[in-house]
């Protein structure tokens, strides 16, 4: 039914929030009705909830993990990387052939979460679609498909594709994929849409508005993907076609090891709810999440939420103590989705504070200099409060990690950096295959033509030299 003004105006006004009204007289028809139905899809006492308790963000009541008393934050029980099994036995080699088993049998889905909104990236499309290849220019979308379709040679097998968009890159994103006849995964995709909210003002938690009609609101968090799996029925659809394990990951990091064998293979052999791959910090000032135990579990806190003492705690042998970084590299067992389905609402809020453009009450345009505004965001992390049973295990930042976060100007996550690591990582693989590689040279390897080190080594057709930029491709190998 569509809301009247008069109904909004009033639920406006108990909240606080009647400037959202404040151009109604200068809106036409259509414009007054988008409107209407906008507000009347915010939940307007949550976001005055979440205001209230977590407006303020030098207040450590509004921190979601209490880190002022840490006494019982512990470094996580881990597999390192000198380490041959798990705690519990699990051998890397045991490791690899169930993996293996699993995507053999049709076992493994893959959830990339792609709705942000790549703020600090400052691309106008879906970050998806930035084209990344160092040499070969394919964008963060068609890499991820590649890795699929490689998988899915390998093992001859099907890897269902679960996209998460959100309601400002939705369109273009499924548009993207369709125009490039989804890069060969055709039916095995599906793309889903998580919620927003809105987005408030830091100082005085009003909901800011973009243009006289339009509210600012902001994607939910990739914690919003259980509510949007929920929605879109995905996880009945999935444990119905027997899939027992979700590899998640993140969009913005190409050498995301996308349903990692090995990974897998550790998560099911020690039967985990969730399995966590870590990389050690660079250093105590690392910007990534914090893998810790706390309480007895396995728990992440936010770098900016991890008291400045316990990052640079070091050991004897001069090593951080609290080592494990979180690259947003899991496994999910399908059975602890469903049970976080039971109350897809369950996970807490966190707060970012942005710089985001509005209008005033006069209709000004206003771009800040500074961070003048709060989103709230779920993250998926916080499920492991509730996890059965958590594992980690480390992998080698070289080999999984290259995330593009940042413009030119910063000095990490960069295109730039991730480029870089692309191709050392693949030069490397090359040079321990016997190949000469020039030093000055970008090298760029396609998942199909080899996975990994080992399958370059396997290549029949392995060039003895390489002198200029090149994609290995299956196709042909293209200098560029
Ligand atoms: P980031 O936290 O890096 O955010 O997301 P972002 O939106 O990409 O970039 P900024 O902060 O605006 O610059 C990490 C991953 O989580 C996804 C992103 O698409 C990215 O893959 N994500 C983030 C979502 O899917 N939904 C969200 O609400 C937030």
């Amino acid at each position: 039914m569509t809301p009247t003004l008069s109904s909004i105006a009033e639920q406006l006004q108990q909240a606080g929030q009647s400037h959202l009204l404040g151009f109604v007289d200068q809106l036409d028809e259509s414009e007054l009705q988008s409107l209407l139905q906008q507000i009347a899809y915010l939940d307007l006492e949550l976001v005055n909830q979440l205001f209230a308790k977590h407006g303020d963000a030098n207040n450590p009541t509004s921190l979601n993990i209490d880190t002022t008393s840490h006494h019982d934050i512990m470094p996580p029980v881990a597999l390192r990387l000198d380490e041959a099994n798990t705690p519990s036995g699990v051998t890397r080699s045991q490791a690899l052939a169930e993996g293996e088993r699993l995507l053999r049998a049709g076992k493994v889905a893959a959830l990339i979460v792609a709705g942000g909104q790549g703020s600090r990236l400052g691309f106008d499309k879906p970050k998806g679609m930035f084209p990344i290849g160092p040499v070969s220019q394919r964008t963060l979308f068609e890499m991820l498909a590649n890795k699929i379709d490689a998988l899915q040679r390998n093992y001859e097998t099907t890897i269902p594709l679960l996209i998460m968009t959100s309601p400002s890159v939705h369109d273009e994103t499924v548009s993207y994929f369709a125009e490039h006849d989804y890069f060969g995964l055709n039916d095995s995709i599906d793309f889903f849409c998580q919620g927003t909210l809105p987005v408030v003002d830091s100082r005085s938690g009003q909901i800011l508005l973009q243009s006289p009609h339009t509210i600012s609101v902001s994607p939910n968090g990739h914690g919003g993907l259980i509510e949007a799996l929920v929605a879109d029925k995905l996880l009945d659809k999935y444990q119905q076609a027997d899939i027992e394990h979700f590899f998640f990951g993140q969009i913005d990091n190409p050498l995301s090891p996308t349903c990692c064998p090995e990974l897998t293979g550790f998560h099911s052999l020690t039967d985990s709810a969730v399995t966590l791959q870590a990389v050690a910090k660079q250093d105590a000032q690392d910007q990534t999440g914090n893998i810790v135990q706390m309480d007895g579990r396995i728990q992440m806190i936010e770098y900016t939420e991890m008291p400045t003492q316990l990052a640079a705690q070091t050991s004897p042998d001069g090593k951080l103590n609290f080592w494990a970084a979180n690259i947003a590299v899991h496994i999910f067992q399908t059975s602890f989705l469903q049970q976080l389905a039971q109350d897809p609402t369950a996970l807490p809020f966190h707060t970012a504070h942005k710089t985001v453009s509005h209008i005033d009450h006069l209709g000004n345009q206003i771009h800040p200099a500074e961070p003048n505004a709060i989103k709230f965001e779920r993250f998926i992390f916080d499920a492991l409060s509730v996890s059965p049973k958590t594992t980690v295990i480390e992998a080698d930042r070289n080999l999984v990690f290259a995330a593009v976060k940042n413009q030119a100007s910063a000095s990490f996550n960069t295109v730039n950096t991730c480029q870089q690591a692309i191709s050392t990582l693949h030069r490397n693989w090359l040079i321990a295959a016997g190949v000469q590689v020039d030093m000055n040279i970008t090298v760029e390897i396609d998942p199909c033509w080899a996975r990994n080190a080992q399958q370059v080594g396997e290549r029949p057709d392995l060039p003895q030299t390489i002198k200029t930029d090149i994609f290995l491709t299956s196709a042909s190998s293209t200098a560029r």
